[in-house]
């Protein structure tokens, strides 16, 4: 059947996946109200449309932070990202060369930063987890400096690790037992399990080096036991002192933490409550956007993500305030159901809707979409 929304490739990346591997994936905390209130938010917002403007010449390009990008997305930091599909953080890097759209690669991705600049030599952002162990974040960050990425992205909503129902019943750890159950995921889903033996088991190409453990689990074991809750406001303050690029924060979502970050002299920040999956009581981002719009002031760039599933999300997004979006499930859903393909396809589908929103509601560039930001809230 032809995909006709991000929607359609959820079913598939489901069928495609070990349920343990899409549950990673599609899962969230608690009882993932958080998650869902992510995409509903979206609901609750309705475009006034102009009409008999004309559409017919439209400018999909937005520049942030200096640079101009083709399209007002990019794609955001997965952790264990090849688990999804073998040669997605490649296939994720070409797609965004392709439509000149940024990509970041995480600390817990599984290419290593150096090879992943490789695949996008302009378009490739750094994800930066601060690990327990300061040596690991400073020499991730001198790795970062040398291979001359422009940005950095340092994710703060991770003081602790979440409890996700569905990992915790399926057993999943990053570090994957072999289980009969495990064993039984892998004969009922052929074609991920093949594709992926045939690769090679996801390594954590960032963090291997630091431990001297070499088999799989216990590097994966080594990653989880590097998440830490000691990074705060004085540490940020000394990693901005030392990143002379641009500097991003992600998981902010009060006004004031986010003023703090502006005055601090980050770049940018991205509203997001991590995709519902640290806390299901956290705001969805597209409901506090507008109110940390007005706090920041007009000037200081605004990323959001968490529930982005559709052009028309996109532009509700920066009709409510946010200068640029991530895109985290829409992607992986795509890559999990079609394979490497699918990182393209994500792309177009998002700006074809992204376009034929815009023209619909009667506006033919993101700037002029930004100074109407016509939208009704229902609540
Ligand atoms: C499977 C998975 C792994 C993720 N790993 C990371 C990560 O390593 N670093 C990070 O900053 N965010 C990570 N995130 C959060 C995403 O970067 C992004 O904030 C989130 O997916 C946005 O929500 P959405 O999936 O609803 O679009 C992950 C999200 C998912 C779904």
């Amino acid at each position: 059947m032809p995909i006709a929304t991000i929607s359609d490739l959820r079913l598939p990346a489901k069928r495609r996946l070990p349920s343990f591997v899409f549950d990673y994936l599609d899962g969230g905390a608690g009882n993932e109200s958080g998650l869902q209130r992510n995409i509903s938010a979206f609901d609750d917002i309705q475009l006034k449309p102009r009409m008999l403007t004309n559409i017919e010449e439209r400018d999909l390009s937005t520049t942030l932070m200096g640079r101009k990008w083709s399209l007002p997305f990019g794609t955001a930091p997965i952790g264990f990202c090849n688990l999804m599909c073998p040669g997605a953080e490649q296939a994720i890097a070409r797609a965004a060369v392709e439509a000149n759209i940024p990509c970041i690669l995480s600390t817990a991705g599984t290419t290593s930063l150096e090879k992943f600049k490789e695949f996008a030599p302009e378009n490739a952002w750094f994800q930066l987890y601060v690990s327990r162990v300061l040596e690991i974040a400073d020499d991730l960050v001198k790795r970062a400096d040398e291979a001359e990425y422009e940005t950095l992205v340092v994710t703060v909503d991770i003081p602790i690790s979440a409890r996700r129902p569905r990992d915790i019943r399926n057993n999943f750890s990053v570090a994957l037992s072999v289980t009969p159950r495990f064993v039984w995921e892998l004969v009922s889903h052929p074609a991920w399990s093949l594709a992926t033996l045939m690769a090679g088991i996801p390594r954590f190409e960032n963090m291997e080096r630091y431990t001297s453990e070499t088999a799989a689990k216990p590097v994966a074991g080594f990653v989880s036991s590097q998440i830490s809750g000691k990074f705060d406001w004085d540490a940020l303050k000394k990693l901005r002192d030392r990143w002379k690029r641009k500097l991003v924060v992600k998981g902010l979502l009060s006004t004031e933490d986010s003023v703090k970050a502006r005055n601090m002299g980050c770049d940018a920040i991205v509203i997001s409550n991590h995709g519902g999956r640290q806390l299901e009581s956290l705001p969805s981002p597209i409901d506090v956007i507008s109110e940390i719009r007005a706090a920041v002031g007009p000037k200081f760039p605004l990323i959001l993500d968490s529930g982005i599933r559709s052009g028309e999300h996109i532009v509700k997004a920066l009709a409510a305030g946010a200068d640029f979006i991530l895109i985290g499930r829409a992607m992986m859903f795509s890559v999990s159901a079609l394979g490497v393909s699918g990182a393209k396809t994500a792309i177009e589908i998002l700006s074809d809707e992204f376009s034929r929103c815009l023209a619909q509601i009667g506006y033919t560039d993101i700037g002029s979409l930004k100074a109407a930001a016509p939208i009704i809230r229902r609540r």
